[in-house]
């Protein structure tokens, strides 16, 4: 009998340093440089290395440098840590390399080494074409320098996304619909439209700002959903539009539940042996995760903290991402992580309850929400994985 081919791995690499901290932003990323770039190139390699034993023999289908801002890396860093993992890992086909870029540490040539490396995907964060909403964010870049970094990278590269932060304070749809023109014009296969959240741990969160009230953010999202439609680019996740055929391999691979693995301060990964599912989650403080780096034993492989997730643990977060896609949960995906049917996992009476609300579809390809679920996205995942 023919064994089932055991899924590809993804690769997340984190690099968290950034030319200065953004008020609104909760992600892991630090002001300032490495003083010592080759030791954390060492560092990370010796991640990588560590954690290859546990998945020898996948494949490789995708690398994601996110950030913190990995445009900041020596290219040089980014070609050794692409170079090693093809060695690790036997690459599929069309490995996808992904690199995070932010509009201020944009120069071509910086494009073309990263381009050089190995990477094949840019996603720039350029937040907004309006220099006072760039200011309000706390960018360091003017709308022209976005403009220019998306243009370069277009020429540079086959795939391009930008990311772009809407409902902010006063803004009106008007003004971001036109900015949403804008975007739309540069003909990227990809975008990621955020609403501004308000974090506690951030400026914005100790200075009160506050985030669109719930009406608000209900027109901003249709009218996004219907405009990036309308262009093609229908959204494939919450937050996130591409023409069919160029979504982000990485993150669909992530959110559908498969394994990845996680290197850098603050990464964590899902990482399955035999039948049980680990989480990985790496020390966030960057010095910490040095340490760690540098002197990892066989217990902290990958310079991480291995935790074994019950089944139902599991269920849980395959659901709660998995909603989120525009897919759903795929029923052969769903059954392959579970071993349980979609119907099985949550109970045909809760189910229908949900269906019959308008909130979700269910046919043999899996389950997914519907417009009027995904408004309510919170709301359903609750309700189905209430016990
Ligand atoms: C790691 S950053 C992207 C790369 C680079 N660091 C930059 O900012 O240009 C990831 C993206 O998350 C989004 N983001 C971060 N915090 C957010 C918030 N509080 N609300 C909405 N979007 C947010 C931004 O669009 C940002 O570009
Ligand atoms: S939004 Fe990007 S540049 Fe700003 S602090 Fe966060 S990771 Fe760094």
């Amino acid at each position: 009998m023919a064994r089932a081919r055991v899924p590809p791995l993804a690769l997340y690499i984190h690099w968290p340093f950034c030319e200065s901290k953004c008020p609104y932003c909760d992600f892991n990323s630090h002001p300032g440089r490495p003083e010592d770039e080759p030791r954390w190139r060492a560092a990370l390699l010796a991640a990588l290395e560590s954690f290859g034993g546990a998945t020898k023999a996948r494949e490789l289908s995708s690398i994601f440098f996110g950030g913190g801002t990995p445009s900041l890396m020596d290219p040089e860093t980014v070609a050794a840590l692409i170079g090693r993992a093809r060695e690790l890992w036997p690459p599929e086909k069309q490995l996808e390399i992904t690199l995070e870029a932010n509009p201020s540490t944009v120069e071509a040539g910086r494009f073309r080494d990263f381009h050089a490396a190995g990477v094949n995907r840019l996603s720039i964060g350029a937040q907004s074409f309006d220099d006072d909403a760039l200011k309000f964010l706390g960018r360091g870049h003017s709308a022209a320098d976005a403009i220019a970094a998306i243009g370069t990278a277009r020429e540079i590269f086959d795939r391009v996304s930008f990311d772009l932060i809407y409902a902010l304070p006063g803004q009106t749809e008007i003004s971001f619909a036109a900015e949403l023109d804008r975007a739309l014009e540069f003909g990227c296969g990809h975008l990621s439209l955020y609403q501004l959240t308000i974090e506690p741990g951030t400026q914005f969160g100790r200075d009160g700002v506050s985030a669109a009230d719930e009406d608000t953010a209900v027109r901003f999202f249709e009218a996004t959903q219907d405009k990036t439609t309308k262009a093609g680019l229908p959204a494939y996740e919450i937050s996130n539009h591409a023409r069919p055929g160029d979504e982000c391999r990485h993150n669909l691979h992530v959110w559908q539940g498969f394994d990845y693995i996680g290197v850098g301060p603050g990464a964590h990964g899902r990482v399955t042996q035999g039948a049980d599912s680990f989480a990985t989650q790496a020390a966030a403080d960057p010095g910490r995760w040095l340490g760690h780096a540098e002197t990892m034993g066989a217990e902290t492989m990958g310079a991480a903290t291995w935790k074994q997730l019950t089944a139902h643990e599991r269920l849980e977060e395959i659901t709660l991402i998995g909603l989120r896609l525009a897919g759903g949960l795929s029923a052969e995906t769903f059954c392959a992580l579970t071993g349980k049917k979609v119907d099985a996992a949550f109970g045909a009476e809760k189910l229908e309850r949900l269906i019959e609300g308008g909130f979700l579809e269910l046919d043999t390809r899996g389950l997914r929400t519907t417009a009027s679920g995904r408004l309510r996205l919170n709301a359903v995942i609750a309700e189905l994985l209430d016990a």
